[in-house]
């Protein structure tokens, strides 16, 4: 035990953490702890409530206007990855030119002290708006005939040897696990014949939405891969290599990716999102004008879950938003009770032997998958020797690059078999690092189902003893209860963590995944439950069939069965009586045991699974 306990030094100090991604602890954390620019643009009183609607005339440019007229330069130099010390001006640009050894190519746009900034000679508010009526609220998911369907990424570029492929078309992008672009995905995706609109006889009450942060740069640290070191290891050697054949553009190829922070299609990803949920479900602001209160959506301040909420807010609320809403950001560090950031608050999420174990099912499944495009390339790389790791950082390349620069070459140097190997090691890692086949999922996730039934009950939350943060939870300012619509961003890792919380069994139905074969029907798929800007719906409904309000989840468009909830029936459209969901996942909160599981030493056994996100029985 004390051989295990050795291993504590594992943190997953970033969220994505234990993802082929959590973040290196050597390197200079960038400081959240800057008020984030635009939101303290816009928290100035700059705009009075009659100039919130003048959104188109205004429009974009004068956002980046206020920016600069209120903070100066100073914004913008926080805005730069990898500065530790955000905003002292000369001495960073040195640091910022080499940040680290994965870095060879650098745009750091903004310049520090532009010579034409005259804030004062560009004012934000010139007033002659002109005429700002508004219209009624959007509801599509009740009026259309037909639910929009979220599909492809019009900005990004597939590889030709994809889109001309014979016959079918085989989709790259949904092949890329927790690293594709989010999608609607097939209707009958988890197992029911039923879309996201409203079931004839019901009509929509409620909405509480959760969704990831759009795409980012690789993460500083990867526990399997990660580009950023491959790329300062061929860097370090570069006069002894040579590629040819499908490898020789890698000769002039330089390491453009930044770290950790929103790419531009990943901004796009969630303002798209935020007028997509507007024009779904606006209707529901309704019924806060008739209350007289305006809604509070939450996020972190990791800079991309807070660069995420703002790109939301502005496409659902329009610009300015100010006084449209209230963003609570919770603080994401270690320590610190959040439900949105779970590890942060759980020390046992810290234990490698525990929340690491995807990692050797990942290199045990890429030794198989990636056999013979190691023998493929290999000899196309004259003077360094590539391992299957190295291969695999390779493949991971061709998303990053794709939803950082729009394009990537390295894309069309895999089969359609290999990016089907690739897409599984995802599946393989999210499993046992975060789902259903992670031993502290439901541990993790426990904290925001106890937020769940403290809103869909109306009633606070009794005892804090999980990653819940009482302060901000017993406010009803800061935690208000029942309210039509509450929207909160999270990571990828605790969104599965959260799916396995809530018991979604028939989501894990194929069992424990294997490392030496994809299996045939797998009900656990990471591209369709993960991706950039994954979201989930809990719809909230009153059915003149249904007896009392009615509950359901939708995953990225498909609606998920609940039957493994315990009480919930049979339904078609997968609606389960709030009341019977509610008394359930009170049963499941008080079956989970936060002190023993965050703090108890235990650790798991060889050959144990679990398929529940549960950690082993606790021994009497
Ligand atoms: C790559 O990772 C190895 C092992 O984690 C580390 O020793 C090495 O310094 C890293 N190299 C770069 C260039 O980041
Ligand atoms: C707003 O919605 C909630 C939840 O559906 C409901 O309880 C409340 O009565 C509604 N308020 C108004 C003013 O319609
Ligand atoms: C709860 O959240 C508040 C606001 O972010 C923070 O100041 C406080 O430290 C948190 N409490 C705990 C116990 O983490
Ligand atoms: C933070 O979480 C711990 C562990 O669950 C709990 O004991 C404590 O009361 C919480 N603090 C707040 C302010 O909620
Ligand atoms: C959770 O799922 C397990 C496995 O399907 C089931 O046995 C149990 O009854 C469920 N519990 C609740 C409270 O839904
Ligand atoms: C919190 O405390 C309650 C009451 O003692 C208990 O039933 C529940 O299991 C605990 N929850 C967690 C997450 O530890």
């Amino acid at each position: 035990m004390d051989v295990e306990r050795g291993s504590r030094e594992y943190k997953p100090d970033d969220p994505e953490s234990e993802s082929l991604l959590s973040s290196n602890e050597q390197r200079p954390k960038r400081t959240t702890e800057v008020p984030y620019a635009p939101h303290s643009c816009y928290s100035k009183p700059q705009f009075g409530f009659n100039h919130l609607l003048i959104a188109f005339v205004t429009g974009t440019l004068a956002c980046f206007l206020c920016q600069y007229a209120i903070c100066g330069s100073s914004c913008f130099t926080y805005r730069k990855p990898d500065t530790e010390t955000p905003s002292v001006v000369p001495t960073e640009v040195q640091a910022l030119a080499s940040p680290w050894a994965g870095s060879t190519e650098r745009h750091n746009f903004p310049p520090a002290t532009p010579t034409n900034a005259f804030p004062s000679m560009f004012p934000t508010n010139v007033g002659y708006a002109g005429g700002t009526p508004t219209g009624a609220e959007p509801a599509v998911v009740a009026t259309a005939p037909s639910y929009p369907i979220h599909a492809g990424a019009a900005v990004l570029v597939t590889p030709d040897s994809f889109t001309h492929a014979k016959g079918k078309k085989y989709d790259l992008f949904k092949k890329w696990g927790n690293l594709s672009p989010w999608y609607s995905v097939d209707r009958t995706a988890f197992g029911l014949d039923s879309g996201p609109e409203t079931p004839e006889t019901c009509r929509v009450t409620g909405l509480h939405f959760l969704h990831r942060h759009g795409a980012r740069y690789p993460t500083a640290y990867a526990s399997y891969g990660g580009p950023a070191n491959f790329s300062g290891r061929l860097n370090a050697i570069a006069s002894k290599w040579t590629a040819s054949g499908d490898l020789a553009f890698m000769n002039e190829w330089t390491y453009k990716l930044g770290e950790e922070v929103l790419t531009p299609f990943g901004r796009q990803q969630l303002f798209d999102l935020g007028i997509s949920t507007r024009l779904k479900y606006g209707f529901l602001l309704k019924n806060f004008t008739e209350s007289n209160t305006i809604p509070v959506f939450r996020t972190e301040s990791q800079d991309r879950m807070l660069a995420s909420a703002m790109n939301f807010a502005i496409g659902f609320f329009g610009y300015p938003f100010e006084g449209q809403y209230q963003q609570s950001i919770t603080i994401e560090a270690a320590g610190f009770n959040n439900t949105l950031a779970p590890y942060k608050t759980c020390p046992n999420a810290n234990i490698r032997s525990i929340s690491d174990r995807g990692r050797d099912y990942v290199a045990r499944w890429a030794s198989i998958y990636l056999k013979k495009a190691l023998k493929r390339l290999q000899p196309q790389m004259v003077g360094y020797d590539l391992t299957i790791e190295d291969v695999y950082v390779l493949q991971q390349l061709c998303p990053y690059e794709t939803v950082a620069l729009g394009y990537s070459k390295f894309c069309e140097l895999f089969t359609e078999e290999e990016w089907d190997g690739f897409d599984y090691s995802l599946d393989l890692f999210f499993w046992y690092n975060s789902g259903h086949g992670y031993a502290l999922a439901r541990t993790q996730g426990i904290g925001y189902v106890q937020e769940l039934v403290a809103r869909l009950t109306h009633t606070p939350i009794a005892t804090h003893n999980s990653s819940t943060n009482g302060t901000l939870d017993d406010n009803p300012i800061t935690f208000p209860l029942g309210q039509s619509l509450y929207v909160d961003a999270t990571h990828e890792v605790v969104v599965l963590n959260i799916l396995a919380a809530l018991n979604l069994t028939t989501l894990a139905a194929q069992g424990p995944l294997p490392a030496d074969h994809i299996p045939k029907h797998r009900s656990f798929k990471v591209s369709e439950l993960a991706p950039f800007a994954t979201n989930v719906q809990f719809q909230l409904l009153e059915c003149t069939s249904q007896p009392g309000p009615q509950i359901r989840i939708i995953v990225n468009d498909g609606v998920v069965p609940l039957t493994g909830i315990e009480g919930c029936p049979e339904q078609k459209d997968g609606m389960c009586p709030v009341e019977t969901f509610v008394r359930a996942e009170k049963k499941i909160i008080g079956e989970t045991d936060w002190e023993w599981d965050c703090h108890g030493e235990w650790e798991i056994p060889e050959g144990w699974e679990t398929t529940t996100g549960q950690p082993p029985k606790r021994e009497t």
